[in-house]
């Protein structure tokens, strides 16, 4: 009997620990979305005047819910028209640089609420057979979001492209550029491991690194290596500089991207004139990715995918030596010029 009364108290207490736990668990994900729906700040009009007073608290939550739906094709015509939802032109563009980490700040922007990013590279200033489509093309690649959000898309073939300035100021002038960039050498060696991947995937054979970077005639720095030019920043960067001022671009420190995302972010959302809204919450590192991952609430998290982040073959360190010697001067023009140091080697 005593045993029977003490095996009902032991389900009893079960059942209510399991709803203490269950409430627990409620709580803590209300506080951790209560984060992402704090009411914004009014966004600096150059981002255009707001067409409602005030985002909806619920608004904000609904947001991912509803641009997931349009993005899957199930949302209608008459919630966009409801919701006021617009394809809108971004206002900021992830012009490069490839492998800077272009991918990592574009999904780490799009923790902040008043950004809805593009999530394909949409490639329509640097490709002709895209740019004759015209700039209604464009938009319609555009995510929906509300009127008082930002659009913001990467590309950054852009960065190198040669028509690229130009078309991106005629479409408007006074648009934020954003460029990511890392330590040149390590950039180069991240893009060539991105087409050494390609090639074997497809049972290709590839050259090493230093064959390529390296003249074997002169046994010095190969510029005709796309990889290689692609690190000189600073000549693209001068490139730029004929249709934006300096104060329109934002260099944003890959390597510290890597390591210490937040104050990074932070300094894009002041560039952007964006109320801050990212905090630590939304970031936490991930040890068996080695990376810093993404957290929207306590129930949806992500990490990038693997093609981010890729072992380095090695490289030979007179190669490596010999192309910070290369990057060196080009490095210092490019501190000069945007007015941050990065004390590459
Ligand atoms: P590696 O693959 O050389 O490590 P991009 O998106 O422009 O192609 O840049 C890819 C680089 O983003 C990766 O280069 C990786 O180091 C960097 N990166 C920065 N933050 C990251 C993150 N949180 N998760 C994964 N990769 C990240």
């Amino acid at each position: 009997m005593l045993f029977k009364q003490q095996a009902l108290l032991r389900q009893k207490l079960f059942v209510l620990g399991s709803l203490a736990i269950g409430s627990l668990l409620y709580l803590v994900a209300r506080v951790g979305s209560l984060d992402r729906l704090q009411p914004l700040c009014p966004i600096d009009g150059r981002f255009g005047p707001r067409s409602q007073d005030e985002i909806p608290l619920r608004a904000l939550q609904f947001k991912r819910g509803l641009l997931h739906e349009f993005r899957k094709g199930n949302a209608t015509k008459e919630q966009i028209r409801l919701h006021n939802l617009v394809q809108q032109l971004p206002k900021a563009i992830i012009i490069g640089v490839r492998k800077g980490g272009t991918r990592a700040l574009l999904e780490m922007l799009n923790l902040h609420p008043a950004v809805v990013k593009a999530s394909q590279e949409i490639h329509f200033f640097d490709n002709d057979e895209n740019y004759a489509k015209g700039i209604e093309w464009y938009r319609k690649k555009m995510p929906f979001s509300y009127p008082h959000q930002i659009t913001i898309e990467k590309s950054p073939a852009y960065f190198i492209t040669e028509e690229v300035p130009e078309r991106i100021y005629k479409m408007n002038s006074s648009i934020k550029l954003l460029i990511i960039v890392r330590e040149p050498t390590t950039r180069a060696i991240s893009d060539y491991t991105q087409v050494l991947e390609g090639k074997e995937r497809k049972n290709k054979t590839y050259y090493k690194f230093e064959k390529l970077a390296i003249d074997p005639n002169t046994c010095e720095v190969n510029t005709k290596y796309k990889a290689v030019r692609t690190s000189i920043y600073t000549k693209h960067l001068e490139r730029w500089l004929k249709y934006f001022p300096i104060e329109q671009f934002h260099i944003v420190d890959g390597d510290r991207l890597i390591t210490e995302p937040l104050p990074e972010l932070q300094l894009v959302e002041k560039f952007l004139n964006l109320p801050p809204r990212i905090s630590q919450y939304n970031l936490y590192f991930n040890a068996t990715r080695g990376f810093y991952c993404l957290r929207f609430n306590i129930v949806f998290n992500k990490c990038l995918a693997g093609s981010k982040g890729r072992i380095h073959p090695e490289v030979d360190t007179s190669v490596i030596t010999k192309l910070r010697k290369f990057f060196h001067p080009f490095n210092q023009k490019f501190y000069q010029i945007t007015g941050r140091t990065f004390h590459w080697p």
